[in-house]
């Protein structure tokens, strides 16, 4: 009998607990560090923190691991594939320097300046003194300012005038949060359009482009309040056609591959890339360097082919040799469930009820993100909780699937978005009455009628 492979996925989160899931039904034997209370009933949690790249590679090295996969950015950006690497490991992700296109905003400006790829225009400042000249000087009109930094996601304010981009310029300034983040400031110029998530695996030379999603960041329906991780995703996103992925992979991902192979830093790993469809077409809006959350949870349950087969080719470099993923058919919903308070300060350790309930629906897959096992059960651990995701033949029933998920599970403060893939299905209205009023024959035009004459 074959050996069943050992697989150590990096990180505690939904997106985590999501490939640990795939690649043990991929027959993996998979060990998560340092998981959560989801990961713990798929997989074997290890309790070293995703940043302690030392101790990791320990682990990998003790526990004869096979193949590490990682989740976050933050251990990526520190090293950590180039750490395993010299220590003759197999891991799949970018180094440190092929990570910078996530970790430094300015860095992926140069990269889509070099590759040509369509992308906001925009201006870097080293100091905020220069940042806030300039915001003084030029036509007041919407700009977006940011960090060039990691920050957590928070370094980015989509500002409407003058009056906001100098506020953002001042937190970024002030804010000691932002100190490492904020020593290159980006002001870029704020593009109108909708929002979607294009993720690609690449061995630096061959890429697989995945099925867009649609990512939902504000905290609450219809897209208002503060910028959050994530609460919601589904897939696929209708905006994107066939014809509009194939552009998307032919003017944003392949150069940008290239460019950062011409460039001397191979990207070998999840390019994500974060996309504005303008009317002048996609735009990146940025790039990440891993699986988005909640993307990967609403991807991964619509993947029926081997994650790991995929996985494995990249690392070795030969995605060229593998047959294309196979979809399920359908669509999947994400539901993030958060704790009260969430993005502000959270409380934890409230216990959870329902779990068991909303599992047992049919397609729904329940991704725990911030849990822990508690005296008693699972609690909460912090602010994003859960991805209650299901998978369904059509959008609404995925949804309907989700949120039956969703309507099992309490605690105390609890709470999630209930217009997650709505604009989905706003489109597949709009998208369904557009063919019921095009003819499905193209009709010849009528025959002009001689004076006096009849109609054939
Ligand atoms: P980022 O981390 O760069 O993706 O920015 C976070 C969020 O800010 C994005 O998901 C967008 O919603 C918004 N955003 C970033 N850049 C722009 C831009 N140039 N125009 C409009 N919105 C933007
Ligand atoms: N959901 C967005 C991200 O993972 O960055």
């Amino acid at each position: 009998m074959k050996k069943s492979r050992r697989v150590l996925v990096v990180g505690g989160g939904g997106r985590e607990h999501a490939l640990a899931w795939k690649l043990a039904r991929d027959g993996a034997e998979v060990l998560v560090a340092p998981g959560n209370a989801g990961t713990a009933a798929v997989a074997e949690n290890v309790a070293v923190a995703a940043d302690d790249i030392p101790a990791l590679i320990e682990v990998a090295r003790s526990r004869d691991v096979d193949l590490t996969v990682v989740g976050p950015e933050i251990p990526l950006v520190a090293g950590i594939v180039d750490a395993f690497t010299a220590a003759g490991l197999r891991i799949f992700g970018p180094t440190a320097k092929a990570a910078q296109l996530e970790g430094s905003k300015l860095f992926c400006k140069q990269i889509l300046h070099r590759g040509d790829v369509p992308t906001a225009m925009f201006r870097e400042f080293r100091s905020a003194a220069t940042a806030r000249r300039y915001l003084e000087e030029r036509e007041d009109m919407p700009v977006v300012v940011k960090a060039d930094g990691l920050a957590g996601g928070k370094g980015v304010f989509v500002c409407h005038d003058r009056a906001t981009a100098l506020d953002a310029v001042a937190t970024l300034a002030d804010d000691p949060q932002f100190s490492a983040a904020a020593q290159g400031i980006l002001v870029e110029e704020r593009l109108d359009g909708i929002e979607v998530s294009v993720m690609a695996i690449t061995d630096g030379r061959t890429i697989v482009t995945l099925p867009p999603l649609q990512d939902h960041k504000a905290a609450y329906d219809g897209d208002t309040g503060p910028n959050t991780g994530g609460m919601g995703a589904y897939c696929p996103a209708l905006f994107v056609d066939d014809a509009m992925l194939a552009e998307i992979e032919a003017r944003i991902l392949v150069p940008t591959v290239h460019a950062m192979r011409r460039a001397k830093v191979p990207f070998l790993g999840i390019l994500y890339g974060g996309l504005m469809l303008t009317s002048q077409g996609p735009k990146v809006l940025e790039f990440n360097a891993r699986f988005g959350d909640p993307e990967c949870q609403a991807l991964l349950v619509r993947l029926e082919s081997s994650l790991l087969d995929l996985l494995d080719a990249a690392t070795d470099r030969r995605l060229d040799t593998v047959e294309p993923p196979v979809w399920k058919d359908g669509a999947s919903v994400a539901v993030v469930m958060a704790s009260e308070g969430y993005p502000g300060a959270v409380a934890k350790g409230r216990p959870i009820r329902g779990l068991e309930a909303a599992a047992a629906h049919e397609g729904v897959e329940v991704f725990h993100a911030a849990t822990r096992a508690g005296e008693t059960g699972v609690v909460t651990d912090g602010g994003r909780v859960l991805a209650v995701t299901a998978i369904a033949e059509s959008l609404a029933k995925a949804k309907l699937r989700a949120y039956t998920g969703v309507r099992e599970i309490r605690w105390p403060g609890g709470w999630c978005r209930k217009d997650i893939a709505d604009k989905g299905l706003h489109r597949e209205r709009e998208l369904l009455a557009a063919e019921a009023v095009a003819p499905a024959e193209p009709v010849a035009p009528a025959e002009p009628v001689a004076p006096g004459g009849e109609a054939p």
